[in-house]
């Protein structure tokens, strides 16, 4: 059983029509289509129908995401492995999301809703798939130009209960961990693909969302995305740009106008090997400073307390 990739991010945000401005002008997302309740997005580099939703809510916050299986026979398999380790799980027909088959549909211990699927409709890249142009779509020329989907961040209240879930019963290897004094994990960093997180875990309440993550096409083009968010008055981080001590990265972070987090980023590392080949690199929470702010080298607090 495989887990590909982390497929969509679904968000639930207060104001539709602003929603879908951000995405689509800022971050640089097309509409793939809409329904009654839902727009369904997509990054120029992800070939799925769709990658990001939004669905009008009185709250903002992540709705659910959606996790590809790399095999038709996953579903079965994951349908045996959550139930015994105590996911209650429902199975939804194909049809019941646009762009999607069959879903299977269970809560993680962190109470984020997941819809495990294999069947998808592909799109092709938004530059074609004969003979595309490197330089990209007109459409997201004048966005931040977020390249596609890359990770979602959680929230947890028990770090440690839902590693092992994403471990043990998806399959998820560990790249990053910050270990607290009493041994158990204070942040993770999770990879499923060849990247070195495609979910990361920190500390906050059930079901939240700490953000939700795009991949720029290299460190300049995060320099760009801060002057545009800036002159464009999105709501960044005050310090515009840093970069992680974790992964390594060059990251900015802004919020959609329902106020969850987006993140733009550029430069993380391959993934050493198949999963177990490699032990994560690990963090003494004393460093958490400088390994989330490695220019500032102090934990900015807003980032870490304020979640949707
Ligand atoms: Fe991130």
């Amino acid at each position: 059983m495989a887990v590909t990739k982390v497929g969509y991010a679904a968000l639930a945000v207060t104001d539709l029509n602003s929603a879908v401005e951000h995405y689509v002008n800022n971050v640089g997302l097309s509409i793939t289509e809409r329904t009654k309740t839902e727009v369904y997005l997509r990054s120029p580099g992800d070939q799925d129908h769709h990658s990001v939703v939004l669905r009008e809510s009185s709250r903002a916050g992540l709705d659910r995401f959606g996790i590809k299986m790399g095999d038709p026979d996953d579903l079965a398999e994951l349908e045996t492995l959550a139930e015994r380790a105590g996911a209650q799980v429902r199975r939804l027909p194909a049809g019941s999301e646009p762009g999607i088959g069959e879903i299977l549909a269970f809560r993680l211990p962190s109470e984020h809703e997941v819809w495990a699927y294999h069947s998808t409709q592909n799109i092709g890249f938004a530059e074609g798939m004969d003979n595309p142009d490197p330089v990209g779509v007109d459409s997201a020329i004048g966005s931040i130009g977020a390249q596609h989907l890359d990770h979602v961040a959680l929230c947890a209240p028990d770090i440690d209960d839902l590693s092992k879930f994403l471990i043990e019963v998806l399959d998820f290897d560990e790249s990053e961990v910050v270990v607290a004094p009493d041994g158990k994990r204070a942040v993770t960093f999770l990879f499923c693909t060849n990247t070195m997180h495609d979910v990361a875990i920190v500390p906050g309440p059930g079901a939240g969302l700490h953000h939700v993550s795009f991949e720029g096409e290299n460190r300049a083009a995060i320099v760009r995305a801060v002057e545009l968010l800036r002159h464009r008055d999105v709501p960044t981080m005050a310090y515009g740009m840093t970069r992680h001590g974790l992964a390594g990265v060059t990251t900015t972070y802004f919020h959609d106008p329902s106020g969850n987090r987006n993140e733009l980023f550029s430069g993380p590392y391959a993934t050493p090997g198949a999963q177990g080949m490699v032990p994560p690199i690990e963090w003494e929470i004393s460093e958490l400073g400088r390994g989330a702010f490695y220019y500032e080298n102090e934990l900015d607090m807003p980032f870490m307390t304020t979640v949707t």
